[in-house]
């Protein structure tokens, strides 16, 4: 069981704390093997891994199937699973049900959940009952609904003092640490100073305590565009299109396989055959 102290040690060091989402064992595997300091097995796999256009149809089901895969494959490492859309609401009691499964059937050392206000109760609710939390907060994107689009959060002083309180309620409801997702840079750095525990941005400048991004989007993996606040570290669709075609091309021409692909019977046993 891995624990999260280490990560309040990380911010009062100075030590940035890298995150980095999987969904799936060889991903895990190799995030695992460049040392990222979590794995966030984020809901974003409904749209990079599972084609949806957003992250409201993932279902606990889902969260706990890629977990379990994530776990095998970074069994070193402080995964982090997002409880999907309305898992998380309906009741105290519903909310528990469904973080003790991501928690005991998917084997997550914790859960993350968007959104301050009445959600901060069910946070309270779960540190309450052992289970450790990652809030969220900024651009939540299961409520891009009510937000009006995936946009910056937290622009003007109102909002961004609303951010502040919503951050320091996290804290005080014993959330680990707080994702904040596509706010000022200002906002962030104010956040960050304001909470004991770590911020990790995405989108929010360089001020917090450590860093998320998407697996897919990191390594151009499956996507076809990404947000103003993603990096793109590698090319793996050129990568693997190269490759796919490669092989395509080679069935066509009887290049592939060759003689060193193919297994031999002794010519006196295929005589045997047609005596
Ligand atoms: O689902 C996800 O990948 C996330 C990160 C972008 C923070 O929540
Ligand atoms: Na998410």
């Amino acid at each position: 069981m891995k624990l999260s102290n280490q990560f309040i040690k990380m911010k009062n060091e100075k030590e940035k704390i890298v995150m980095l989402t999987a969904y799936d064992y060889p991903s895990a595997k190799l995030a695992e093997g460049t040392g990222v300091d979590m794995i966030l097995v984020g809901d974003s796999l409904g749209m990079v891994v599972l084609g949806y256009d957003s992250t409201i149809p993932v279902t606990v089901e889902d969260m706990i199937h890629h977990t379990k895969a994530v776990k095998r494959g970074a069994q070193n490492t402080f995964v982090v699973t997002d409880m999907p859309f309305m898992s998380y609401h309906l009741s105290i009691e519903d909310t528990l049900k469904n973080a003790a499964r991501i928690i005991q059937d998917g084997q997550a050392d914790a859960v993350k959940l968007e959104g301050g206000g009445h959600v901060i109760t069910m946070i309270s609710a779960l540190t309450s009952a052992g289970v450790p939390v990652v809030a969220h907060l900024g651009l939540t994107p299961q409520s891009v609904g009510v937000l009006g689009g995936y946009k910056v959060q937290g622009k003007d002083a109102d909002a961004a003092r609303k951010l502040i309180e919503d951050a320091k309620a996290c804290e005080k409801a014993g959330a680990l640490a707080v994702v904040l997702e596509c706010v000022p840079h200002q906002v962030a750095e104010m956040v960050t100073k304001a909470l004991s525990i770590p911020t990790i941005g995405i989108g929010a400048g360089k001020k917090t305590d450590g860093q998320v991004l998407v697996y897919h989007d990191v390594i151009n993996y499956g996507v076809d565009r990404v947000a103003k606040f993603v990096k793109v570290y590698g090319n793996a669709n050129e990568m693997i299109f190269k490759a796919l075609s490669q092989y395509v091309s080679e069935v066509r021409s009887s290049s592939f396989p060759e003689d060193k692909h193919t297994f031999t019977m002794q010519e006196e046993e295929v005589a045997s055959l047609y005596g």
